[in-house]
């Protein structure tokens, strides 16, 4: 997730504006920061990596010429966070200049293509492409608008772009397909940006621009076409009523709120990851003697349902471990036939850490999987996979875990691949089921809410909470009880639903909760059991099931509904979104903040 702004003024000075509104999207995005002008026929451009206000205390983002200009903050996803990876990117004579929010998946064929027909690339991003493919439409004689136009029909993946070129020095043109792009308008200007706190404190007049829409701004205003068919949308502005906190937050009451509903975008990011790195931790795996997977809280959790993908999927073994007690349960074991991934969604948790630097001095191989490139773990992993979910600014990890769940599938399911565990057939329904999960996300939120927020009204009072499920249903079952605890400071246990009996299940009295996570899998059967165990003795059975599976319904006070077909080895990604739901509610029926729970910070710099 990235930040981009544009600006047209008829009287002024574009670049404080574009400082301004960057700064107003550092949430979006916070690694490198740059703006691009046209003044007098040229291009001006400043860029550097580091925080806006860093960059800004160097080279001066207020200092550029001209009234129409381009800026981005970034959270790199090709690239490190380098100077020459930051946007705008340019193409060979500088004369083109690019900001884009998204993936283009298909960039390395296009670098390629391009650089045999001698462009050169000066960064490692993908975002480049786009600069040299206008440049190229524009020496065949298209206009701009219609260079863009061309290039971005070649382009597969999700962007918010917006392109600026001396050849026609009065004009940006906008382009959207699935991440974010709107349009604020004023007597004095006009404004493209990721989002509407951008330009709020400028302008609460709004045009939302749709997927697969272009936009051309002028000082006439502004022109939507559908990309599709290059038919004009006439759209007109909308009023904006929010103040400039519910903006930020999109109209949502809370963070925690807004990127549990962000999973089903962030889902289908972490579908794009580079298939180069995916393929050389794969690699690193397969020829593993041992494999340590290490982690702490939620990414323990991913970690958690990481173990039984591998084994179930590919057959390999692994151990699920967490960070703080890492060195002290397998530090002598470690050695140099060790491989151990490291699962932190900060790539800066101490616990994690200090475990990635024992492991270190051991000589094992280090693999990292995390959401922000040029953090510790980054830097010390021989490979490391960005998840690519985007800053995420709620203490409690919502749409980090499903993202890790996503991007450890498709490592699994690489594997079992490569070492022939699975059949044809089974690789490729598991494999387009992978695909339906943003979509299923998208339905599970739709579809679930309202119920979940009564089901927080009822249950919001209980003073304990069991969270059970069996199998890989256990992660999803201790991510639950995690969310709960961690915001609503609820007490709850988790465990594996077969380990009632031996202990837990003496608290039941009537009327206890327990929540059951019950897709229909292998465990199905067993877990009816267990259900009818825990009902026997009192328990309000609160289960997530399957659609329709009127077996498990029938047993249960209360459910929520997944819809059908998940298989057992995603069903965490969508299993946990309800649980994050309820635990946010439950938070709110009992009175606290789910952004800022006490005691707690995002990132846990101390062990
Ligand atoms: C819980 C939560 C924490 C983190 C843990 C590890 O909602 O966010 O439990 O998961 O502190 O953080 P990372 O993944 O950054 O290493």
């Amino acid at each position: 997730m990235c930040g981009i702004f544009g600006s047209i003024l008829k009287n002024g000075e574009a670049a404080p504006l574009i400082h301004a509104g960057l700064k107003r999207l550092e949430y979006r995005g916070y690694d490198s920061v740059g703006e691009a002008t046209i003044h007098e026929g040229k291009l001006f451009l400043k860029k550097d990596a580091g925080k806006i206000d860093d960059v800004h205390a160097i080279l001066n983002l207020d200092d550029i010429p001209g009234r129409l200009g381009i800026g981005h903050t970034r959270w790199a996803t090709h690239g490190a966070p380098y100077k020459i990876n930051a946007h705008p990117h340019t193409d060979c004579n500088e004369e083109i200049a690019v900001v884009h929010n998204g993936i283009i998946e298909n960039y390395a064929d296009l670098k390629l293509e391009l650089e045999n027909i001698g462009h050169i690339f000066k960064s490692k991003t993908d975002t480049e492409v786009i600069a040299h493919l206008v440049e190229e439409k524009l020496k065949e004689g298209f206009s701009l608008i219609d260079a863009v136009r061309e290039t971005v029909n070649r382009l597969d993946g999700s962007y918010a772009l917006a392109v600026i070129s001396i050849k026609e020095p009065d004009k940006i043109v906008c382009a959207r397909m699935e991440s974010p792009l709107v349009v604020g308008i004023t007597n004095n200007a006009i404004y493209c940006a990721s989002d509407i706190p951008a330009f709020l404190p400028l302008t609460n007049k709004a045009v939302i621009i749709e997927n697969g829409e272009l936009v051309v701004l002028s000082d006439e205003g502004y022109e939507i076409r559908k990309l599709a068919d290059w038919t004009v949308v006439p759209r007109q502005p909308e009023k904006i009523d929010w103040d400039p906190e519910m903006a930020e937050k999109q109209g949502y009451p809370h963070f925690m709120l807004k990127e549990i509903y962000e999973q089903p975008l962030t889902l289908r990011n972490t579908l794009r990851l580079q298939e180069q790195y995916l393929e050389l931790m794969t690699e690193f795996l397969d020829r593993a003697g041992e494999v340590f997977l290490v982690a702490a809280g939620t990414s323990y959790h991913a970690c958690l349902a990481a173990s039984y993908m591998f084994s179930k999927l590919a057959f390999l073994a692994t151990h699920p471990i967490i960070s703080s007690e890492f060195v002290e349960q397998h530090g002598k074991s470690v050695n140099i036939d060790s491989t151990i991934l490291f699962v932190s969604q900060s790539g800066e948790t101490a616990d994690t850490l200090s475990a990635v630097e024992h492991a270190h001095l051991r000589a094992a191989t280090l693999l990292g999987l995390t959401n922000v490139i040029g953090s510790t773990l980054t830097r010390v992993s021989r490979v490391y996979v960005c998840q690519q979910s985007g800053p995420e600014i709620g203490v409690a990890a919502t749409k980090t875990f499903t993202s890790q769940l996503s991007v450890l599938a498709q490592l699994a399911l690489r594997l079992a691949k490569k070492r022939g565990k699975m059949s044809h057939v089974d690789i490729e329904v598991l494999e387009s089921r992978l695909k339906q999960i943003p979509d299923v996300a998208e339905t599970i939120l739709a579809t679930q809410s309202e119920k979940i927020k009564q089901l927080a009204k009822k249950y919001y009072e209980r003073q304990c909470f069991f969270f059970l499920g069996r199998g890989i249903s256990w992660a999803t079952a201790s991510e639950g009880r995690l969310k709960l605890m961690e915001i609503a400071y609820v007490p709850a246990i988790a465990f594996p639903a077969g380990e009632s009996k031996h202990g837990p299940i003496s608290l039941i009295e009537s009327g206890f909760p327990v929540i059951f996570v019950c897709p229909k899998d292998d465990t199905h059967k067993t877990i009816m059991s267990n259900i009818m165990e825990m009902k026997a003795r009192g328990a309000s059975i609160l289960v997530l099931c399957e659609e329709g599976d009127e077996e498990i319904k029938g047993l249960a006070d209360d459910f929520i509904e997944i819809p059908k077909g998940v298989p057992e080895i995603l069903s965490p990604i969508l299993y946990v979104i309800p649980l994050q739901a309820l635990a946010y509610y439950i938070t709110l029926e009992r009175g606290h903040d789910p952004d800022m729970p006490r005691n707690l910070a995002k990132s846990v710099t101390v062990k």
